[in-house]
């Protein structure tokens, strides 16, 4: 039999109550919040679907994992159960834990970066970007072209332009770029999946023009799923084998365990470059915590050894692919546009043309944030001009690739009734269309503006 539905492959053990809302009610708390759904009280949201990094639900086995953590000081058990997991699922040889994904980022690019060095990636996560910016260092994206065109299918649209890599190199220098970073699955390009052919492709020039070449895999069981289903000559391989042969090909792999390890705490920097590691070790210890144990408690690395094994279930994996693609074709039916074909973690909606009147110095995407909660309480997060906009030496505003609003799906949490809410939810939106407004800026910060910027609608 040819199953339709797509049952969640757990039962639920324990749950969490959501408190319900109403429009009116949510209609000041959004007010109240400056119109930033980062600025909301989590409690006053119905469907969270601001991401899926630390919001996934633990197993059983990760609960009793918990128990388990040995919470020494040096040496705990916890720390060498999750190494080993560290270094069975990528293949390195020396682990740094960090607290997260971007202490991780910290670490390493403050020590490469610096003024004058040039950092290239498909896509930069906003993080990311960010501390390559703090440590004067500048970050150029080379997305392959297809990837910015939101409706066009291309297969791996997370994949590297490998010429525009050649020719960034000619321009800056082999000795000015400090690292290639690729991002998998690209999260801000639209949870797209990066083909195993491409890292070998970007892997072949950073050898040749000997450029550090490092892969941030927070999302690499997901981008595994892909690659096995639509990559001829992984087909055979498992999810495990296609995630060890990319990490083969890079120097070194920044993960924020929130995501595929299945954890709400945790990341790591995993290398086999000793020099740098040594180097590293050091401002480890005086940023974050000693060398075995990072900015983690001994339970959060016993999660972590445990989560990165279910991660890579054949039943977890296509219970997770095909639960985003439902969300994602329940909304294109709808003539919603969306970017395609449907990421991993996320449905990332094209919120330029879902309201096409407001323009994009006014934020559309914002716009739609605003309104999926006002009339769902469904929290999402703009991921366009408010997040990636700029100005120019004259002060003119400069919009981003893409005004889009990411539907995040925290990883276990919510069930096929909760996504089907949501869908109601657009219904809705779509006959509401000419009432929303755009949005100004009234207070910004210095750096990653979209977490506490403040907004008022215009008009
Ligand atoms: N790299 C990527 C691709 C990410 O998506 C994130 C986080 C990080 C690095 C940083 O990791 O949060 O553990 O410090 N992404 C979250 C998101 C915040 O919502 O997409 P972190």
């Amino acid at each position: 039999m040819n199953h339709k539905v797509i049952i969640e492959p757990f039962r639920i053990k324990t749950v969490e109550k959501i408190k319900m809302t109403t429009e009116e009610e949510r209609k000041e708390l959004i007010k109240n919040a400056h119109y930033n759904t980062f600025l909301l009280t989590a409690e006053d949201v119905i469907i969270d679907l601001l991401t899926d990094s630390g919001t996934s639900a633990m197993s059983a086995d990760q609960w009793a994992g918990i128990l388990k953590g040995d919470e020494s000081y040096a040496g705990a058990r916890s720390w060498y159960k999750m190494k080993k997991a560290v270094q069975d699922v990528t293949g390195f040889e020396f682990i740094i834990p960090t607290h997260q994904g971007r202490a991780a980022e910290h670490l390493l690019y403050n020590k490469i970066g610096g003024k004058g060095k040039i950092f290239i990636s498909n896509t930069h996560f906003d993080t990311t970007r960010a501390n390559i910016e703090y440590s004067g260092a500048k970050a150029i994206d080379i997305p392959i072209p297809e990837g910015l065109i939101p409706e066009m299918y291309h297969p791996f649209k997370g994949n590297m332009d490998t010429e525009a890599l050649k020719s960034t190199i000619e321009k800056y220098g082999s000795e000015n770029i400090a690292a290639v970073i690729i991002t998998i699955t690209n999260n801000s390009g639209g949870g797209q999946p990066v083909s195993l052919q491409n890292v070998k492709d970007v892997s072949d020039i950073c050898r040749k023009n000997k450029i550090l070449y490092i892969i941030d895999s927070c999302r690499i069981a997901e981008n595994a799923y892909f690659v096995k289903h639509r990559e001829e000559q992984c087909k055979d391989m498992t999810y495990k084998e296609i995630a060890l042969k990319m990490f083969s090909l890079a120097d070194g792999t920044i993960m924020s365990a929130k995501k595929d390890a299945l954890v709400n705490m945790g990341g790591f920097l995993a290398l086999n470059d000793e020099s740098i590691f040594n180097q590293l070790l050091t401002t480890l210890i005086i940023t974050e915590g000693f060398a075995t144990y990072g900015g983690l408690s001994g339970r959060d690395m016993e999660a972590i050894a445990i989560g990165l094994e279910e991660v890579f279930e054949h039943d977890y994996l296509h219970y997770r692919i095909r639960s985003t693609t439902y969300l994602g074709e329940k909304l294109q039916k709808m003539g919603i546009s969306v970017i395609s074909p449907i990421g991993g973690h996320a449905v990332y909606i094209d919120a330029k043309a879902f309201y096409p009147n407001i323009p994009v110095h006014q934020f559309p995407g914002q716009s739609l944030a605003v309104e999926l909660y006002k009339t769902g309480g469904i929290r999402a997060v703009e991921i366009g001009s408010v997040m990636f906009g700029s100005r120019d030496e004259q002060g003119n505003f400069v919009p981003a690739k893409m005004e889009l609003v990411r539907l995040a799906i925290p990883r276990r949490v919510y069930t096929q009734s909760h996504i089907d809410y949501v869908v109601e939810v657009f219904e809705e939106l779509i006959k509401q269309k000419h009432l929303a407004k755009g949005y100004k800026v009234t207070w910004e910060p210095e750096f990653l503006r979209h977490f506490t910027a403040h907004f008022e609608p215009v008009g």
